[in-house]
């Protein structure tokens, strides 16, 4: 037999708490003749039961009627579900930890993060120390904080000798032109990257051209082609200057330009946006050359949906797109899908260049990620493809 306190410390619980479960009569005492309870053998182990019931992650209400009853197996396999539940959200957050500490990928969560809550994240990313521009690549390129630097070493490298960094043509930018009435004055071309586009611009137009771009790499590749492709003396050739700076936060007075140009280069900070900020810059009745990743069907096969919902989640519809143009205050002049050509000058170097890295067992995210789109490329092109929109500003 034994008194409270020593039953206490046989299984380790309180006095308060024994006298709980007598209450709720797991276990029962008898009195002494000196008032004081004694318990039995087999009360000290239906305790025991009960904690084995408990580790269980059963509640002392299912503990007790696991004790009186037979086992009520709805009622255990809901818990067990619970319970599988629990570990499952736990494990989420053990990863999500290790990986804010660098112990692992965040991919997932900055993936996830950004469909959710895209401005919030590109803000917080700042607030961790990366500039405007490494948080873009961050969003669009390596998605993950821990590998950023690494990922954008090895993307750059794999670029390296590309020129062309998005589907395009001299054709395609030239059917643009033919449909905007203003021939002379100032051209801004926003992403102009090592500017195939901007030297198709200056050949083909009177305009003053200017470039900007965010990476000083591309527009020193764009500097070296000028200097081979425009001889200085050519006077007859229009100016070009290039500029530093984000498309975000662009150095220019209100009205400078009589168009802006922009292939490839405005999901960046969101269609949207674009189209609202870059309004300023633009002279009354002048003009927006946008080109944009679009849906050319309403029903896309399930793995290349899912391919751009994570890789582009804003892409849209061409009519969906007009439909923002619109509601942004422009006129839509012209708008054509990119032709096949376009798309063969982008890829069509860039999946040589993959099987050469590939051939020479180069080994990174960066290559697994843009063989990963060139499959679906080769797959999918014709259920999505590039738009050009030649819009008009509204008064
Ligand atoms: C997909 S590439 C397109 C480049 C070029 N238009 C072409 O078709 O080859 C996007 C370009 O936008 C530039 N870029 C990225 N973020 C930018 C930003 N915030 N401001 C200005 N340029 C940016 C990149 O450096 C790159 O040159």
């Amino acid at each position: 037999m034994y008194k409270i306190s020593e039953l206490a410390q046989k299984v380790n619980l309180s006095r308060t708490t024994l006298l709980y479960y007598e209450k709720l009569g797991l276990i029962s005492s008898k009195r002494q003749a000196n008032g004081y309870r004694s318990y039995s053998e087999f009360d000290l182990q239906r305790v025991k039961l009960l904690q084995q019931l408990q580790a269980g992650g059963l509640s002392l209400k299912e503990c007790q009627a696991c004790l009186e009853a037979k086992i009520n197996r709805a009622q255990l396999l809901q818990r067990l579900q619970t319970l599988d539940e629990d570990i499952a959200q736990k494990q989420k957050s053990r990863e999500l930890l290790s990986s804010m500490l660098g112990m692992s990928s965040m991919r997932d969560w900055h993936q996830t993060t950004d469909k959710h809550a895209p401005s919030a994240h590109l803000d917080w990313l700042m607030t961790q120390g990366f500039s405007e521009t490494q948080a873009l690549r961050l969003k669009w390129l390596s998605k993950d904080m821990n590998n950023h630097e690494q990922y954008m070493r090895e993307f750059e490298f794999i670029f390296d000798g590309l020129d062309r960094l998005g589907p395009s043509s001299t054709d395609d930018s030239i059917k643009a032109l033919s449909s905007i009435a203003v021939k002379t004055g100032e051209l801004l071309e926003i992403g102009c990257g090592k500017g195939v586009t901007t030297i198709a611009l200056a050949e083909h137009t009177q305009f003053a051209i200017t470039g900007l771009d965010n990476d000083e790499y591309n527009l020193s590749c764009l500097k070296e082609h000028l200097a081979q492709q425009l001889p200085p003396l050519d006077h007859s050739l229009p100016q070009i200057e290039l500029i530093c700076a984000s498309m975000t936060d662009m150095p220019f007075s209100e009205q400078q330009f009589d168009v802006i140009w922009s292939e490839g280069s405005a999901y960046i900070m969101g269609i949207k946006q674009a189209l609202e900020s870059w309004k300023r810059f633009i002279k009354p009745e002048g003009y927006l050359v946008v080109s944009d990743l679009v849906w050319l069907t309403d029903s896309p096969d399930d793995e290349v949906q899912q391919f751009w919902l994570d890789a582009y989640p804003e892409m849209a519809t061409v009519a969906s797109r007009q439909q923002m143009i619109e509601d942004a205050s422009y006129q839509v002049i012209d708008s054509y899908t990119l032709n096949q050509a376009s798309w063969d000058n982008y890829l069509l170097p860039l999946q040589q260049k993959a099987n050469q890295l590939a051939d020479h067992v180069f080994v990174s995210p960066a290559l697994a990620d843009l063989q990963k789109e060139l499959t679906i490329h080769s797959k999918y092109l014709g259920q999505y493809g590039y738009q050009m929109f030649v819009l008009k500003l509204r008064n």
